[in-house]
């Protein structure tokens, strides 16, 4: 093999949380679907430490990721990615996922989807200290799912009969996980009724799946109790409220917030029309409709 050949490649999608981000990291059960912009890590044989060779992403906290799953010696690692850093699409937890399969594949592992999800969650506590779980295990599974981080871990695939069109719409600029998650804890003890009311609203989601107008009023529901976290920031709300104006059914945001992107859910008619407004506004959409793992760029 020439020592440039790939040795092992490892690839995960993106995601994104429907409903129930920051509730699911007190044990509230979340509804998050993957979404089809992919990491791809390849891992080439080289001589020396094990590097990052080639990276879309320059975060120090990636060469520690590297050493947690990879021999420190013998490794050049390519990262290529096509989820925006730090917009609460999952582009850690894709990395994580990613790295750990390419690092198995070249370890000739075959590992389960537990091990899977207990090495990957290793790596993204690296990126956000304690994470609920909910974005490794949704890149993991793929398709829409219903996660309660346990004990016990409760993770099942969410049959839904008709795909969710949606519009993601990217306020372009990162949120900090970890400080997000940090400043919700630091006020918990004031919060626990609106975490509860956000955990109430996943189980009601999941009911929901099938009346998009209901389930669009629940975003924005589930918008509101965000911003009663504290988490939603003046660019989050006038882009749902954007979403709104441009006839989305509902929107929120999505992720850890503090910036980051807008989850809006649309009818299939309606969806041109927000997309137009998006790039007007020279604002970056995706389109896709979940939980099939078709996420396109669209604008601007
Ligand atoms: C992660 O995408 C969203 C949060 O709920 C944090 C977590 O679940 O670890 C804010």
């Amino acid at each position: 093999m020439s020592p440039d050949a790939p040795l092992a490649v490892g690839r995960a999608p993106g995601k994104i949380i429907l409903v129930g981000e920051h509730a699911v990291v007190y044990g509230h059960p979340a509804l998050a679907a993957a979404v089809g912009l992919y990491t791809t890590v390849t891992l080439r044989r080289r001589p020396g430490a094990t590097d990052l060779e080639r990276s879309a992403f320059t975060d120090e906290r990636l060469l520690r990721a590297l050493h947690t799953v990879l021999p420190s010696e013998g490794f050049g690692v390519d990262i290529e990615s096509e989820l925006p850093a730090g917009r609460g699409m999952g582009s850690s937890a894709s990395i994580a996922v990613a790295l750990v399969r390419a690092a198995a594949a070249a370890a000739g592992e075959r590992l389960g989807r537990r091990a899977l999800f207990e090495r990957s969650l290793d790596v993204e506590r690296i990126f956000h200290g304690e994470p609920s779980g909910v974005d490794n295990a949704v890149v993991l599974r793929g398709g829409l799912v219903h996660y309660r981080k346990g004990p016990p871990l409760e993770v099942s695939s969410q049959p839904v009969s008709q795909p969710l069109p949606v519009v993601i719409l990217d306020s372009g600029r990162a949120g900090n996980t970890a400080d997000m998650v940090a400043r919700v804890r630091v006020a918990r003890s004031s919060l626990d009724a609106t975490l509860e009311r956000i955990g109430a609203l996943v189980e009601r989601a999941r009911a929901l799946l099938g009346d998009r107008p209901a389930l669009g009023r629940l975003f924005d529901e589930n918008h509101a109790l965000l911003c009663q976290l504290g988490v939603s920031t003046p660019a989050l709300d006038s882009l749902c409220a954007m979403a709104r104006r441009n006839g989305a059914l509902g929107a929120k945001l999505s992720g850890a917030g503090g910036g980051g992107v807008v989850l809006a859910l649309v009818e299939t008619a309606s969806r041109p029309g927000l997309l137009a407004a998006a790039q007007r506004a020279g604002v970056r959409a995706f389109s896709a409709d979940l939980p099939a793992l078709s996420a396109t760029q669209e604008a601007p």
